[in-house]
């Protein structure tokens, strides 16, 4: 079996951050680092930056949270900053599913579930994410039409969005904001595409699950049926 599809299966990351370790060199199948493509089975002995892994296949859990400011969406940081990880009170090797940036907060989802993981973030999951947005500036009806429509960004247009203006002032305005892709930046880029730089950006839905009460910071584990829905996109 391929190496990223055993490791992710064992709880150890996602496929592409597996990937991305055996690219960094930082992964060792019997003593030998190994690539993206290196095959192994349960006989070999894998390390991960000198450190033998664990065999056994952890017990699935899946946290939402909802992400404060200042907090990175990783598992580690060279540089010694908060993640959503260290939030998160659990034994075992959770990681976030997908990112928000440094400065949004909202709802993340957190397992050590891989495949759940490739179902969310594949680019033909069609699942909206709902974005409460502060910009500066206002919001014209010509803007809201392109937002729907589709903006375009450096790498490309984007996918039809659907919008609600919750008010709109010359100074600031407020809107709701669903998108179902998930570009490095996007809402923020489109939001700059129409001259309304953001101030704030919270994140409040994926598909139907909300963040509910849950305050800034807070965490809670899914539901069987809100894991069940998951599997189900
Ligand atoms: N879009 C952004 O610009 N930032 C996020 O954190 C999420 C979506």
């Amino acid at each position: 079996m391929r190496i990223n599809k055993y490791l992710a299966s064992l709880g150890i990351g996602s496929r592409r951050a597996i990937d991305k370790l055996a690219d960094e060199g930082r992964i060792r199948v019997n003593g030998v680092i190994a690539t993206a493509g290196t095959k192994v089975s349960n006989e070999d002995t894998i390390e991960i930056n000198g450190k033998k892994i664990k065999k056994e296949v952890e017990k699935k859990v899946y946290y939402m949270l909802n992400k404060p400011l200042e907090v990175l969406s990783s598992v580690t940081d060279d540089r010694g900053r908060k993640t959503v990880v260290d939030l998160i009170k659990c034994k075992e090797r959770i990681f976030p599913i997908g990112r928000l940036d440094y400065n949004t907060t909202g709802l993340i989802i957190l397992t050590n579930d891989g495949e759940l993981f490739n179902r969310v973030i594949h680019p033909r999951s069609e699942i909206y994410k709902q974005y409460y947005v502060k910009v500066l500036g206002e919001i014209k009806e010509e803007s809201v039409e392109k937002l729907k429509t589709g903006v375009k960004l450096e790498d490309g247009y984007t996918l039809p969005a659907l919008v609600k203006v919750i008010k709109s002032e010359k100074g600031k305005s407020e809107l709701e904001l669903c998108i179902r892709e998930g570009r490095n930046r996007q809402v923020r880029r489109m939001m700059e595409s129409i001259n309304c730089p953001v101030i704030s950006l919270k994140r409040e839905k994926i598909g139907k699950l909300s963040l509910g009460k849950l305050k800034l910071g807070e965490y809670r584990k899914l539901t069987d049926e809100e894991i069940k829905y998951l599997y189900s996109l």
